[in-house]
């Protein structure tokens, strides 16, 4: 068993904390939680998390911790029985430091991780590392909360420039109204789609979402009920060369699909895209009614809408079961709820 430490990313945090457990979840890995701080998840599994954590948008980091205490009176002693059998001697190393939250902690953060660095490099002697503050073969992090620190060895860092390739103003087809790209890569996450699995988005819009279940290896599937917007996706499919992906034209309360896996999708709110005349009320239950009979049994749904329209309510008239709601603050005027159902 090892322990790790996910950062999450503090402007998203409660959706953040669910792509995770999602994450994990799709990717049957079995852990169990040993402390949830501000921003950190401390879990711990014999299985392997990387892959699946390497899926998030709103996870910085995945740390294999080594140790944690009370940064005032510590004396690092934990560093002799880490196993450093897996790390090549002669690499480089560095030591670096996090802190989230109140500056509580009246130590210089470059201090610290000079202090951690010797620590590290006297502990692990026998491995012979040197030093390299550019670019390292491994990171020592150290996670800074009020005066504790957890410690350990940085295996995976997000990259946010995978994100932002691919945002919809740099799409070939770009309509108002599509969700950025790392917040439609999360919502995508916490339907728990897994790889050569059918991913369904019934309001794709740009095709959003299909990019992002298609990078994840899913077959993903798209309609909408707008001509444009079915032509527009296809031309984004092709410009990212995602092009298993399927479009459809049509309505979503008559899905022309027998089943698929996962649904994550974002139904226009009459505000910034048209819901073709419908009460937005209305078109959440009919779809809601219409997908049961074709999402796979015990597998999840994604769905929003604005906070306004109560759909937890909607939701109470099917056979649908709320596993997670979320509500996220876009501007004055929406808080966008964001419902995960089985
Ligand atoms: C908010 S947009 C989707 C944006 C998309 N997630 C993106 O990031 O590009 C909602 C889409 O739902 C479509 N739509 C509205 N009513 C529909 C219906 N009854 N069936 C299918 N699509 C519909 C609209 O044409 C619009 O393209």
């Amino acid at each position: 068993m090892k322990k790790y430490l996910a950062h999450i990313c503090g402007h998203f945090q409660p959706l953040g904390y669910e792509e995770l457990y999602a994450v994990l979840e799709a990717e049957n890995i079995s852990y169990s939680i040993l402390e949830v701080n501000s921003q950190v998840v401390i879990f711990e599994t014999a299985d392997n998390p990387l892959y699946a954590v390497s899926r998030c948008a709103f996870v910085h980091s995945l740390i294999e911790l080594l140790g944690t205490g009370e940064i005032e009176d510590e004396k690092f002693t934990f560093l002799h029985s880490y196993d450093i059998s897996e790390l090549d001697s002669g690499s480089t190393f560095c030591s670096r430091v996090t802190k989230i939250g109140e500056k509580e902690v009246k130590i210089r953060l470059m201090d610290l991780e000079r202090e951690l660095g010797n620590h590290i490099f006297n502990k692990f002697s026998s491995k012979k590392f040197t030093v390299n503050l550019k670019s390292p073969d491994y990171i020592f992090r150290t996670i800074l909360i009020k005066n504790r620190f957890f410690l350990g060895l940085e295996i995976w860092a997000i990259n946010r420039k995978k994100f932002s390739i691919r945002e919809p103003g740099k799409r070939d087809f770009f309509r108002p109204g599509a969700m950025r790209t790392d917040y439609a890569r999360a919502l995508v996450n916490l339907s728990r789609i897994k790889k050569d699995e059918i991913f369904f988005d019934p309001f794709c819009g740009g095709g959003g979402f299909l990019l992002e279940a298609s990078y994840l290896g899913a077959y993903a599937i798209g309609s909408d009920l707008d001509y444009t917007a079915v032509k527009g996706s296809t031309k984004n499919m092709k410009q990212f060369k995602q092009y298993t992906a399927e479009l459809l034209h049509g309505d979503s309360r008559n899905i022309p699909i027998r089943s698929f896996h996962a649904i994550a999708t974002d139904p226009p709110y009459s505000l910034q895209s048209s819901t073709h005349g419908e009460k937005v009320s209305q078109l959440t239950y009919d779809f809601l009614i219409e997908s049961r009979e074709h999402l796979m049994k015990n597998r999840y749904l994604v769905y929003c809408t604005p906070s306004t329209i109560e759909p937890e309510h909607i939701v109470e008239r099917t056979e649908y079961k709320i596993v997670t709601l979320i509500d996220t603050f876009i501007h004055k005027s929406l808080t966008r709820r964001i419902l995960v159902l089985k």
